[in-house]
């Protein structure tokens, strides 16, 4: 019999040993995690969570997060992970866990609910689908090497922001994504509050580009790997090869790493960029300096979750990035759904 029960801090050992067991995907690709210290400091970028713990004969069998989000019009429920010990499934637990979060978003009377499931995941979409989520957008996930330095020869200022400077910083970022889904404008102190409360984010990791003494291009620096060390648990065949092929010709030219199967790797996140359109080369400046940044440190992997539409994409390129993909899965529960057409990813969701 299964019991559903609220997160105790005793939890946290026994549900990291069972995220160690979980690896996102399918025979040819897979991903996995690792959040030592704390289970829960993703959740504590939130304004509120909630996990719920699955038990079968007092012992703990999986768990479900979820947290409630305010939107400009209404509130909405994002939830972050449902993870079931591969020894219990397939026996309805994470349906179950599932049910438990769509009755907390009914009480708390939301639009809708959300996830992410990354590409691979099969089994994931599948539990979805028997509950009613649509898949609505997928996302892309880019992800570059900083295999060599790039030469700056700087056409436009660059700085990390100035408190003065927020507010125009703010106001680029706002007209960036403003009718975007699950996008809430900030305001100048709602920002500052937010990028400090992101472990490994804060304000000295925002980067601005100016011309003319005006921001143009802007985007935060974010360490992820504070909260999670990632790795291939399962790698396509395609990566091996062109692994292979990028180390024999690393002797002669520099080329771009991909993480082996197995290797935990760190990864730097570029979040709530913003930039003119004419200014694409501000934002490939900031990109520039970021990627020297990760090369200097030898902490090679860093990149991006955008909608595929956005023009950011396109000034990456020049860094040879893989891309990946994850999907939005959304269902209504007390209102309708966003237009999914284009959105923003909030950074502090995609941590698998
Ligand atoms: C995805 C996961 C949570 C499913 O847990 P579970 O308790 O086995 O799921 P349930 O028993 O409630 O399955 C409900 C339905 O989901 C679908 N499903 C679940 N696992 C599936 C699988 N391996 N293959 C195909 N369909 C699957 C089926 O439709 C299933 O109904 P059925 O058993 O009647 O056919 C579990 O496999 C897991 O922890 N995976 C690793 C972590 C992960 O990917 N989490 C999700 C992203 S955070």
């Amino acid at each position: 019999m299964v019991n559903i029960r609220s997160f105790k801090e005793e939890d946290n050992e026994t549900l990291l040993s069972i995220e160690r067991l979980c690896p996102q995907g399918n025979e040819e690709c897979a991903m996995a995690v690792d959040k030592e210290p704390d289970i829960t400091a993703r959740y504590e970028l939130y304004d509120n969570w909630e996990i719920r713990v699955a038990e079968e004969d007092d012992t703990t069998v999986g768990w479900i997060g979820w947290t409630v989000k305010q939107g400009p019009e209404q509130k909405y429920v994002y939830v972050a992970e449902v993870m079931v010990h591969p020894d219990y499934r397939r026996q309805g637990i994470a349906i179950k866990l599932l049910r438990e979060a769509e009755r907390a978003a009914h009480d708390a009377k939301v639009s809708h609910i959300y996830c992410y499931i990354y590409e691979p995941n099969e089994p994931s979409m599948k539990l979805v689908e028997k509950l009613g989520y649509i898949q609505e957008k997928d996302v892309r996930i880019i992800a570059m090497s900083a295999y060599k330095k790039e030469h700056i020869e700087r056409e436009y200022d660059l700085a990390r922001i100035d408190g003065k400077d927020l507010p125009e910083a703010v106001k680029l970022i706002n007209s960036y994504y403003t009718g975007k889904a699950h996008f809430s404008p900030f305001t100048a102190p709602g920002f500052r509050t937010y990028a400090n409360r992101v472990l490994g984010y804060g304000l000295e990791n925002f980067l601005v580009a100016k011309w003319k003494g005006k921001i143009v291009a802007c985007g935060g620096f974010w360490d992820s790997s504070v909260l999670m060390e990632m790795t291939y648990t399962k790698e396509p065949m395609m990566w091996k090869l062109m692994a292979n092929a990028y180390g024999i010709l690393r002797h002669f030219i520099s080329m771009p790493r991909i993480p082996a199967e197995g290797e935990f790797f760190k990864f730097h996140s570029i979040v709530d960029h913003a930039f003119e359109p004419e200014h694409a080369l501000a934002m490939e400046e900031i990109l520039n300096y970021c990627n020297n940044l990760m090369f200097d440190t030898k902490c090679e992997f860093f990149g991006a979750y955008t909608d595929p539409d956005d023009p950011i994409i396109e000034v990456m390129k020049k860094f040879k990035p893989m891309y990946e993909t994850m999907y939005l899965y959304a269902k209504p529960i007390s209102g309708k759904l966003p237009d999914f057409s284009s959105i923003y990813v909030d950074c502090r969701d995609p941590i698998l």
